[in-house]
């Protein structure tokens, strides 16, 4: 009988995801909340229910006789795959139990404590202690962490609702900030890691880590105290020699405790030479926005996995075989671009960039006339996939990027910020 596969999300990432499972040969069904969504006009059946009815989408997939769920690239979809396959019988690499490990910041935190994994220094506060509690209080619920610290609630996603704190005395005011963002009870004040940023993708099979790839996350300062923004991503990390041992080595005692013994599985992480690694934050899932990298510089397609890992397992095995991760076939980013809340006036400057020769695939996401929102559907006003021979070459072409990149309002205001490439040390060769 021929294969029905559900796949959960209709934006334009998952476009690739559907197109692949067609040409294998199976029958595709998308479905969330975006009446719009792109990737609906590729499937052979589409449904508008929103990702967190799990029961009606439940109930649609015993209806259609859906045999696999398949998505990625967002701890709401991923938690939402979960509980649909759960409640429809069908089958997935973590069960309802082991969600929170991979969606709740604090129990993850918990895990990394009790297994002596590093991680920055945290504490739970509670809202009502920022609320009602008095100065003195709310010092001593943070006692012993060291400043800068960084507040952010415990379920959410997309950097949102996370705020810098330099000095105790902002201390209640940003908390609750965080606070407005969030139905929990608590939220997460932990210390600022100020080293590199990196992600890392991997895919757990019979209990064991196998590296996809590990990233460079790099991020902008644009407005004095803001928590910075990610700007580039860069694939291989250029410390990837320095991190990967003890990176993997974190995950597979990670996975140990939670029982995972197949699936995506990424990391977040931190690292600073002389310093060693903390982890940012741990999830059952590949990134967004991101996964395409791996195929251009590895030749490694997380959409093939995927559904390999639902219809044709044996195949995995293959494709990590021939997967090295030190052997790159290109180098390969891609470039954010972030901005302010105005209206699109003239995207001139970013159609041009599109068009050079480094450029994959160009995304621009606004039309002219539409006004920039925050944590609305686009999550960037415009991103660049690019890729080059060798990194030298990456480096320039991302500066030309960064120089030129311009989105005008209706006034001539600039939309877009100026993203910067961060300082690498000096004896950091670059020329590999
Ligand atoms: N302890 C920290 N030190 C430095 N930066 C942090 C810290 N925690 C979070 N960040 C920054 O905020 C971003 C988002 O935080 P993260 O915990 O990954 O939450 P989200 O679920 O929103 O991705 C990170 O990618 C990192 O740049
Ligand atoms: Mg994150």
């Amino acid at each position: 009988m021929k294969h029905k596969v559900l796949i959960l999300g209709t934006l334009g990432e998952f476009t690739e995801l559907v197109k692949k499972a067609k040409e294998k040969g199976y029958e595709t069904v998308v479905c969330d909340g975006y009446a719009d969504g792109i990737a609906r006009t590729y499937a052979d059946k589409a449904y508008t229910i929103p990702v967190t009815d799990v029961d009606a989408i439940a109930l649609m997939c015993r209806e259609e006789g859906v045999d696999g769920i398949i998505t990625s690239f967002s701890d709401l979809l991923l938690e939402c795959m979960v509980k649909i396959a759960d409640k429809a019988g069908l089958p997935c690499y973590l069960k309802p139990e082991q969600l929170s490990w991979y969606r709740d910041k604090s129990a993850c935190r918990d895990v990394l404590d009790k297994l002596g994994l590093p991680a920055p220094g945290f504490r739970k506060i509670s809202v009502e202690l920022l609320k009602q509690g008095s100065e003195e209080e709310i010092q001593q619920s943070i006692a012993n962490l060291q400043y800068p610290l960084i507040s952010k609630p415990l379920d959410k996603y997309g950097s949102r609702g996370i705020f810098i704190i330099h000095h105790s005395d902002e201390v209640r005011k940003k908390a609750l900030q965080t606070a407005e963002y969030t139905d929990c009870q608590e939220i997460l004040v932990e210390e600022y890691n100020d080293g590199y940023e990196f992600n890392m993708m991997t895919w757990v099979m019979d209990g064991k880590v196998n590296v996809i790839s590990i990233a460079d996350r790099e991020k902008t300062e644009m407005e004095e105290g803001m928590l910075p923004l990610s700007t580039r991503n860069v694939y291989p990390s250029r410390f990837l020699a320095e991190v990967e041992k003890s990176a993997t080595d974190i995950l597979q005692n990670y996975i140990r405790y939670t029982g995972q013994t197949e699936g995506a599985l990424s990391m977040q992480f931190f690292w600073k030479p002389g310093r060693g690694i903390q982890v940012c934050e741990i999830a059952g899932r590949f990134f967004g926005y991101e996964h395409e990298l791996t195929d251009m510089v590895y030749g490694f397609q997380t959409e093939e996995l995927l559904l390999d890992y639902l219809y044709e397992k044996d195949r995995i095995k293959e494709m990590f075989d021939r997967h090295d991760i030190y052997h790159p076939v290109k180098y390969g980013a891609v470039l954010y671009f972030q901005g302010r809340q105005l209206q699109i006036a003239d995207q001139t400057a970013a159609c041009e960039l599109a068009k050079e020769k480094c450029v994959v695939k160009p995304w621009i996401f606004y039309k002219e006339g539409e006004h920039v929102i925050e944590y609305g559907p686009n999550p960037y006003l415009a991103l660049y996939y690019i890729e080059t021979e060798n990194r030298r070459q990456l480096e320039m072409e991302t500066e030309k990027f960064f120089s030129e990149m311009s989105i005008r309002d209706p006034e001539g205001r600039e939309v877009a910020y100026r993203n910067k490439i961060p300082e690498y040390e000096k004896e950091k060769k670059t020329d590999d």
